[in-house]
């Protein structure tokens, strides 16, 4: 893993970086191993990871990111025990009237992806009433994954598009993006997993096909400013090729070249 030059090491200068993600997307995890750690109830953990919001949303907007995804409950996540689930609905309807007003002032839309339906109607409505404010807002849009799962995603998309009446012929990658949750983002560059765990779970699994994947073992409560200028610098540094060949071949097609190999 890159580590950071010990000058930059300080906390709130970012770092001049060769190239910036447009859209990060987080696995927000570990909150329930960080409240074991320190003997509390799993939930304390849930409400510690939602004390961070503010500062990694400044950190990643003062680095340029437009686009934050923050994965916050699958649709796994419903098989959690009762008193878990109704806890984590309830932070979220908590953490929406405490940084609703800040989030608008700093020019930041809010987008939901996943089920509506399935929340609890006051929650819903909040949800519903805190995209209505910020829609207009274009400084940075912050998109909360909420009841979310990549293959219910696939799954709503495909019958909404069989719904429309769609021929098939008129199917392809981009109608199908245009279907998704997602549609209003562009595909995420960077997904930063906390917690250690090296898997997706169930999260854009459309979108993400060609993201860079950045796994930390640093619990989601604990993740701050010098963690986020670690992933982004180890972002910076790697070599999106996208199936091509690198750079420097001398037949790397040119991108307006549709992909296609040059002539010899
Ligand atoms: C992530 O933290 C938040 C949610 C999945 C809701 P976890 O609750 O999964 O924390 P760990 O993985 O048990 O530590
Ligand atoms: C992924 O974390 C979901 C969220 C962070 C919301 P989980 O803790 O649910 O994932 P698994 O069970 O370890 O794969
Ligand atoms: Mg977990």
């Amino acid at each position: 893993m890159a580590t950071l030059p010990a000058e930059d090491a300080t906390r709130r200068a970012p770092l001049a970086l060769a190239r910036v993600p447009c859209h990060v997307a987080i696995i927000m995890d570990g909150n329930g191993r960080w409240a074991r750690q320190r003997g509390l109830p799993r939930l304390a953990g849930h409400r510690a990871g939602t004390e961070n919001l503010r500062r990694v949303i400044q950190r990643f907007g003062d680095y340029g990111v437009q686009y934050l995804t923050l994965f916050a409950f699958s649709t796994e996540n419903w098989s959690r025990p009762k008193t878990e689930v109704e806890g984590l609905m309830r932070i979220l309807g908590r953490v929406i009237r405490r940084e609703l007003q800040h989030l608008h002032e700093n020019g930041i839309r809010l987008l939901h992806l996943g089920r509506l339906d399935g929340l609890p109607p006051r929650l819903r409505r909040q949800v519903e009433e805190a995209m209505e404010l910020t829609r207009h807002n274009r400084r940075m849009t912050l998109a909360i994954a909420f009841n979310y799962g990549g293959r219910a995603e696939i799954v709503d998309a495909v019958r909404r598009i069989v719904a429309a009446g769609v021929p098939p012929e008129e199917v392809d990658e981009r109608l199908i993006a245009r279907f998704l949750y997602t549609a209003e983002l562009p595909d995420p560059d960077l997904i930063i997993r906390t917690g250690g765990e090296m898997r997706i779970s169930n999260f854009l699994l459309w979108q993400g096909a060609y993201a860079e994947f950045y796994s930390t073992p640093v619990y989601w409560p604990d993740f701050a400013e010098e963690d986020i200028d670690q992933a982004l610098l180890a972002y910076s540094q790697r070599q999106r090729r996208f199936g091509r060949l690198p750079q420097d071949e001398s037949d790397y097609p040119h991108p307006s070249e549709n992909g296609r190999p040059r002539p010899r």
